[in-house]
């Protein structure tokens, strides 16, 4: 696998098997809408960071945060057409239990809420990495190259988000009591996973 080190160094808790990449390519149509849902919100939530930035260090904040989701709208593009182009269409809901138990782990208040959000951020970032890698070998054994190709397209860009969110939760207090709170955040990050349904979504839970 091309990003086979990438994964691994990857900080989370849990790892996804091969398994659940077959299992959710088998409705692609379904998988593209949840992921083209999961690119708006984390555009959106790129959007809202940018005006979160805290007063001592706000030299390239909103930068960051516009690049950030202007990716993510590009990606929300990518996905769209392919969606498209086998027929699917885009409904006008959607719900994210994954995104939404994430975010109730985020701690009330100026600092922490911050610090947490950009936390939430990056473990999204981070599994949303690994689930594409596992995805991208999945559509290539089902012979899918065009899902496969975009999946590691998506995986770097993911990856890049992912770094860029720790670097700024790594920004905001000391490295130790971010430390403390990142450990907490990963460990809860692969139980609020495992808890999830299964279905063909970016984040769903596995078969039992
Ligand atoms: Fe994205
Ligand atoms: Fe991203």
């Amino acid at each position: 696998m091309v990003f086979a080190d990438k994964i691994d160094a990857l900080p989370l808790h849990s790892r996804t098997p091969g398994a659940w990449g077959h299992a959710v390519l088998a409705d692609p149509i379904n998988l593209l809408i949840d992921h083209a849902f999961l690119e708006k919100k984390a555009a959106m939530n790129a959007m809202e960071l940018m005006t979160r930035w805290p007063e001592e260090w706000a030299p390239g904040w909103v930068e960051t945060m516009t690049r950030v989701a202007r990716d993510e709208a590009a990606h929300l593009a990518q996905v769209v057409k392919i969606l498209l182009s086998r027929g699917g269409r885009l409904g006008r809901t959607h719900k994210c239990q994954y995104a939404t138990d994430l975010r109730q782990l985020v701690r009330k208040g100026e600092t922490g809420d911050t610090l947490d959000r950009l936390l939430v951020s990056a473990l999204i970032e981070a599994r949303s990495c690994e689930r594409f890698s596992v995805l991208s070998v999945a559509a290539a054994e089902l012979n899918d190259p065009e899902l496969s190709a975009f999946y590691t397209a998506l995986f770097s860009s993911e990856l890049g988000h992912f770094k860029v969110f720790l670097r700024l939760g790594y920004k905001m207090m000391d490295k130790a009591a971010v430390d403390r709170r990142w450990h907490q955040l990963l460990a809860a990050e692969a139980k609020v996973l495992a808890q999830q349904l299964p279905g063909p979504r970016i984040h769903s839970g596995l078969e039992i």
